[in-house]
């Protein structure tokens, strides 16, 4: 069974069941990277060698050792001690949106900010030029895109190599703080073999490319809220409301939309038969709307129902690491968003987008406050 987007799986059941399959592995990029080094006389060396230490490209006991280590970093006890920040992430957000002279946009206005506070005042990484650190990262989220053109592969060598670097600089050194700071120790202290302070900033790098995702997911429900109406938008400056349905938000608005992976074996699973090799492709906004799994599909009637498992942070064993961190931020920033600016309002006739596959980046939205 050869997968394309046409037919790819959009069922629920199905979906959890393929990637949380021992037979199911993840993708590779080394095969594709070795043959373009041999075609194109480019090197990609460093490449290569990052791409043997990014989460995603990872199987195996050396993945699960890892996962289990960052499963306690980014996992509720120590999060706890990160909550004030967490919290005033909102805060920040709102007084920066108060600054903005001029017309507001989604992405420079709300999702960079947002991006770089979570960056500095929770990972406690500085990187040397906001400006630069979001274009980095702009080059480095397409790593995860399949058949990257040599041009963008050099890029992202590129942006990573110094990210690495950076990050790398400073675990080093005595002032390292936050998260960056709890994940170096914690790799260390649960000895993961291959734990090269290099192999260790290449996860974090890999952690902080990966959290665009957060803002990114942010801007979908802003999109989303903007099409219900004055009274359902209100239930967004609720704390409590916000916090017992971000699991549904976060279900409806993810900026993931497929994943995907490869059977080591033949397998059967429900009437399905997938033969070894074969690669399946997961949708996951349409698998995370299948209405024979779900009681309630429609964004405009969340009630705090009893959310179910969904697709948005995956599953299986490359499930989301940042999956608590991400809800954390999210369930603080709506409401102090939506209690100091309830017309919020993104102009879904202006949304223009990034041209990627996996996952929906936007490239820009006017937005109105008032
Ligand atoms: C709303 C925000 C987020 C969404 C929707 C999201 C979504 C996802 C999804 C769907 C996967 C699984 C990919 C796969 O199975 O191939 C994933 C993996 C991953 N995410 Fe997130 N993510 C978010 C936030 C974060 C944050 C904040 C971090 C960092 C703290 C992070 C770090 C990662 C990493 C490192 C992986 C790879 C894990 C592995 O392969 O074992 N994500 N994320």
């Amino acid at each position: 069974m050869q997968l394309t987007p046409d037919n790819a799986i959009c069922s629920q059941r199905l979906a959890q069941k393929l990637l949380s399959s021992p037979k199911m592995l993840p993708p590779t990029l080394k095969p594709f990277l070795l043959r373009l080094q041999r075609e194109t006389d480019v090197d990609f060396a460093r490449l290569i060698q990052l791409s043997d230490h990014i989460l995603t490209f990872m199987s195996g006991e050396s993945h699960q050792k890892i996962k289990n280590s960052l499963a306690k970093s980014l996992g509720k006890n120590n999060l706890q001690s990160y909550e004030r920040k967490i919290y005033q992430a909102g805060n920040f957000l709102v007084k920066s949106l108060q600054r903005v002279s001029g017309s507001i946009n989604l992405t420079k206005d709300i999702e960079d900010p947002l991006f770089l506070y979570i960056v500095k005042e929770i990972f406690g990484y500085q990187p040397k030029s906001d400006e630069a650190l979001i274009k980095g990262i702009d080059i480095a989220v397409r790593f995860t895109e399949p058949m990257q053109s040599v041009r963008t592969l050099i890029e992202v060598q590129s942006v990573f190599d110094q990210l690495t670097t950076e990050i790398s600089a400073q675990i080093n050194t005595t002032d390292a703080c936050g998260l960056i700071h709890d994940i170096s120790q914690g790799l260390d202290s649960d000895n993961v073999d291959s734990h090269s302070k290099e192999q260790v900033a290449t996860m974090i790098a890999t952690l902080i490319v990966a959290t665009r995702t957060t803002s990114e997911t942010l801007s979908n429900i802003l999109i989303e809220n903007s099409r219900l109406n004055r009274a359902e938008r209100k239930r967004f400056s609720d704390e409590h409301w916000v916090k017992n349905n971000i699991d549904d938000l976060i279900r409806f608005c993810a900026s993931n939309a497929y994943l995907t992976r490869t059977a080591a074996q033949d397998l059967n699973v429900d009437e399905h038969q997938i033969a070894k090799n074969d690669d399946v492709l997961i949708h996951i906004p349409s698998s995370n709307r299948d209405s024979s799994y779900y009681d309630n599909c429609d964004y405009a009637k969340l009630s705090d129902q009893l959310a179910k498992r969904h697709l948005s942070f995956g599953a299986g064993i490359h499930r989301c690491p940042g999956a608590l961190l991400a809800t954390m931020i999210l369930s603080h920033v709506l409401p102090s968003l939506y209690q100091q600016f309830p017309d919020l309002r993104v102009d879904t006739n202006k949304l223009t987008y990034k041209a990627t596959k996996m996952t929906t980046r936007l490239r820009s939205a006017p937005v109105t406050l008032y």
